[in-house]
């Protein structure tokens, strides 16, 4: 099923809780919280606090992306401020079956994202735990980036790996997704699409969102 993930790294941030809501109201399937530590990544954003002090502005789904260096020390943290998909990065330095165990203990749903240049291969042992993977189309850190193709290879990977386990799981692309670029990521085989720029950027956001599930739909 195809979804939507708007970015909040792209929204105003002073009224985050409205932000939250209008993505609601616009008709998105979930709420992307790019969380970044200056460490894992070159950029510092926000924490559990914030995001549990948005909690009660929306119903959509809480896709937390943790661009964190110890992510297992943290996961109760998220779960507790209202995450439901918590995914980490397999470059991380924390042991990525602990906090895969750990996201799921804490009644969340477990997800691990692969940077560009990782093989997607790292996270195929625990596929069968997980809930989402998370290919980035982009070097994680910073919004409004261009879309790298070559990171469709490893989507159409994973599709193939997943058919022939017979499992059912989600398959998201960040990072440069528009209306140039969802065709191509959906027909590669992902079905979560997160937004920053091509939804908050856009001056009607339900309409930004519509036509990416539109174009993702058709192409899929
Ligand atoms: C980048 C973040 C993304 C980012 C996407 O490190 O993980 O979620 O907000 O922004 P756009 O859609 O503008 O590329
Ligand atoms: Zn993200």
């Amino acid at each position: 099923m195809i979804k939507i993930s708007p970015s909040v790294l792209a929204s105003d941030f002073s009224a985050l809780g409205a932000e939250a809501a209008r993505m609601q109201e616009s008709g998105a399937d979930y709420l992307h919280l790019d969380v970044m530590d200056g460490r894992f990544v070159p950029n510092i954003t926000f924490g559990a606090p914030i995001i549990k002090s948005i909690r009660n502005k929306t119903q959509l789904v809480f896709d937390v992306h943790l661009m964190i260096d110890e992510p297992l020390k943290y996961i109760e943290d998220f779960a507790k401020a209202g995450a439901d998909i918590i995914t980490f990065h397999t470059e991380s330095s924390s042991p990525a079956a602990e906090t895969v165990e750990k996201i799921i203990d804490c009644g969340c749903k477990a997800g691990i994202s692969v940077k560009p240049n990782t093989p997607v291969e790292q996270v195929f042992p625990l596929l069968d735990s997980l809930s989402m993977v998370l290919v980035m189309t982009v070097e994680p850190g910073f919004g409004g980036q261009s879309f790298m193709p070559e990171t469709m290879d490893k989507i159409k990977a994973l599709r193939r790996e997943t058919e022939r386990r017979g499992i059912d799981i989600d398959i998201q692309v960040d990072g440069g997704i528009n209306e140039k670029t969802v065709e191509t990521a959906a027909a590669a085989g992902a079905n979560v699409f997160v937004a920053g720029s091509a939804v908050f950027g856009a001056a009607d956001a339900a309409a930004a969102i519509s036509r990416l599930r539109e174009l993702a739909e058709a192409a899929k």
